[in-house]
């Protein structure tokens, strides 16, 4: 008998759900929302009840598109958290229905820890241990990947996340929400002619709290000079801030490679899709002799994919969970 994992994902304001059959994604359905750029962020009860008008038709696309029928699913999993708690409320009440309904286990999942094991999704795989550098629109951590399901975290953000720090760098700029793939786009036509200040910061932890702060002294500095400034540079602002972020994470990341003396490297999380910042580790990565993963698209930005990934992995070791579950936001 096959088994087949129906995964939710909603714990930010991306609605999705993916077929898993025997470790293998055969379908990965994302439906973003609109709803939040004019608010310059994501505003959790717009998100909660955008997941609530797309997650039947959301899991219904997933079943077509996995050519296989609701009878033959063998367990559900859902992201628990870390998210918005309305957000998380939806697929969690969604998965424990359909659990129900069908007598099928159930199955939780971290969604930081599903961000990880993403490169699981595809070839090629990581081998054990690893360091994957993780860095989304809430987290930026350094965790030490040991098995499927043993990580620690061995440095993160003290303040911003990597995402945030792109996003509200960009809405300085007067680009919309999020602007991470905006000044990515921008940044490619750029010249990072800028000096960025970057913080000092004791081991392997991060901030950004300082950057964008010096950012927007910078910004109203030359502004003060020509009203005109960032209309007349924006692909180089976009290109210094960038590159200001990647070296940030760079330096924090070789520094890991170091301490722990691992050369399998990953990235992973939203802004792992910067081209910049994939660029930067292939580079890194042939410079320090390092074997460098980078997941597709498609599983660096929230995805149901990674989720069911990881369930697959927990069911496996046969761990379920009852229906008095309830989302675990923090
Ligand atoms: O992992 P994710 O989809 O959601 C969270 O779990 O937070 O990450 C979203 C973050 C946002 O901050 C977004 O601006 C950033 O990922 N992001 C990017 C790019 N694509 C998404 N940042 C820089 N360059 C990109 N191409
Ligand atoms: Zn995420």
């Amino acid at each position: 008998m096959h088994t087949i994992i129906l995964a939710i994902e909603s714990s930010c304001d991306d609605t999705s759900a993916a077929i898993l059959q025997d470790g293998v994604v055969l379908s990965n359905v994302v439906a973003g929302q609109e709803a939040h750029a004019q608010y310059g962020g994501v505003v959790p009860e717009l998100a909660s009840r955008a997941h609530q008008a797309h997650i039947i038709p959301v899991v219904d696309l997933a079943i077509k598109k996995a050519g296989i029928a609701k009878s033959q699913i063998t367990a559900v999993a859902f992201t628990r958290g870390p998210g918005l708690i309305g957000s998380l409320l939806v697929g969690t009440s969604f998965a424990k229905s359909f659990a129900l309904s069908f007598g099928l286990p159930l199955i939780e999942v971290n969604h930081m820890q599903a961000h990880v094991l993403a490169h699981f999704a595809e070839d090629p795989k990581p081998s054990f241990p690893f360091l994957c550098l993780t860095v989304s629109g809430g987290h930026t951590q350094i965790v030490l990947v040991k098995d499927y399901l043993d990580m620690e975290v061995v440095g993160t953000t003290l303040d911003d996340a990597a995402g945030e720090a792109f996003d509200k760098s960009g809405k300085l700029l007067g680009l919309g929400y999020p602007a991470g793939p905006l000044i990515d786009r921008y940044a490619q036509e750029g010249t990072p002619r800028f000096p960025m200040p970057l913080p000092e910061i004791q081991g392997l932890d991060f901030s950004f709290s300082g950057f964008k702060t010096s950012i927007l002294y910078f910004l109203k500095r030359e502004i003060a000079l020509n009203p005109d400034f960032v209309e007349q540079n924006l692909a180089d602002i976009c290109a210094s801030i960038q590159q200001g972020i990647i070296t940030i994470l760079m330096k924090k990341l070789r520094k890991a490679a170091k301490q722990y003396q691992i050369n399998e490297i990953a990235i992973a999380g939203g802004v792992s899709a910067n081209s910049g910042l994939r660029q930067a580790l292939t580079e890194l990565g042939a410079q320090e002799g390092w074997n460098t993963y980078i997941p597709a698209f498609q599983y660096c930005t929230d995805n149901a994919g990674m989720i069911a990934v990881t369930a697959y992995y927990k069911y496996l070791k046969g761990e379920f969970v009852g229906q008095e579950v309830g989302p675990y936001p923090r």
